[in-house]
């Protein structure tokens, strides 16, 4: 036994090939089952597609590297479930394109974020953080009040998610640019039939700014919708396959 491993152990290539053969064995019983099941993601009620003001809100949040700085997933260990709510589900980030779930936390997770604070907490928080949490090390975003959202970009990101296979309708997809300003203009023309298109979506003036609908209605639209799809009193994990 061991001097065949002398065997081994003396020549290099002979060596590489044994630890190819070991590691493939290793790789094939962890990868093969994934193509026999059905999902890897447990579906679950409430997940949405993000309307079109959320995910260019989602797409500011990626260009100024949020992500560098906050999480997106709450780990299913019992300090995190207890810090942010309940843990993470696949089904919630499947619609995201690229995730954010990360592993970086300057400051907290935000998975759970939506609906904790008020529009305008978040408002003063991005405009100036040490306003709200004094000792807080996160950069001022207050540019985002004056910055006009660039609109007809969101036909063109609605159409992209299309293609990576999030359920938009041709309905939501043609309405995309005007859908991106209606959900901030609660009064405006468009606003009840952005309502039909995202029946579960808020429909608010997020940077309490009404002349004008800016980056920070995107992004605060955004955060207040994060981890709030799954109502989860009412929440039941789905019994794996063989224990139904
Ligand atoms: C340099 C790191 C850093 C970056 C970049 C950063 N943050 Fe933060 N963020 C923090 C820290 C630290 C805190 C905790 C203190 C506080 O509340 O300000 C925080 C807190 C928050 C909170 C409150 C979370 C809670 O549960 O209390 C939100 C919301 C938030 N950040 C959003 C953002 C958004 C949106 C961006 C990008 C526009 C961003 N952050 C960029 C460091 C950062």
């Amino acid at each position: 036994m061991w001097n065949f491993h002398k065997w081994f152990e003396r020549h290099t290539l002979i060596l590489l090939v044994g630890i190819l053969v070991v590691v493939s064995i290793g790789g094939l019983v962890q990868i093969t089952p994934l193509f026999f099941i059905e999902s890897t993601i447990e579906r679950v009620q409430g997940v949405r597609p993000y309307t079109p003001l959320e995910l260019a809100g989602r797409q500011i949040y990626i260009r100024e590297g949020c992500y560098t700085c906050h999480s997106q997933m709450v780990r299913p260990l019992r300090d995190e479930v207890e810090r942010y709510g309940h843990y993470s589900l696949a089904a919630e980030s499947m619609y995201d394109h690229p995730f954010q779930w990360g592993s970086k936390r300057t400051g907290p997770d935000l998975a759970r974020v939506g609906g904790r604070y008020s529009d305008e907490w978040h408002r003063a928080h991005l405009v100036d953080p040490r306003s709200v949490v004094p000792e807080s090390v996160m950069p001022p975003y207050a540019f985002l009040a004056n910055a006009e959202l660039n609109a007809s970009l969101m036909t063109d990101h609605v159409r992209t998610n299309r293609m990576l296979n999030v359920p938009y309708t041709d309905e939501q997809l043609a309405n995309a640019a005007i859908d991106a300003r209606a959900q901030a203009e609660p009064m405006g023309e468009h606003a009840f039939d952005f309502q039909e298109r995202y029946p579960t979506a808020a429909v608010r003036d997020f940077d309490g700014n009404p002349s004008q609908v800016t980056e920070m209605d995107a992004l605060i639209a955004y955060l207040q919708m994060l981890g709030t799809g799954v109502d989860f009193s009412t929440y039941q994990a789905e019994a794996p396959e063989n224990q139904r």
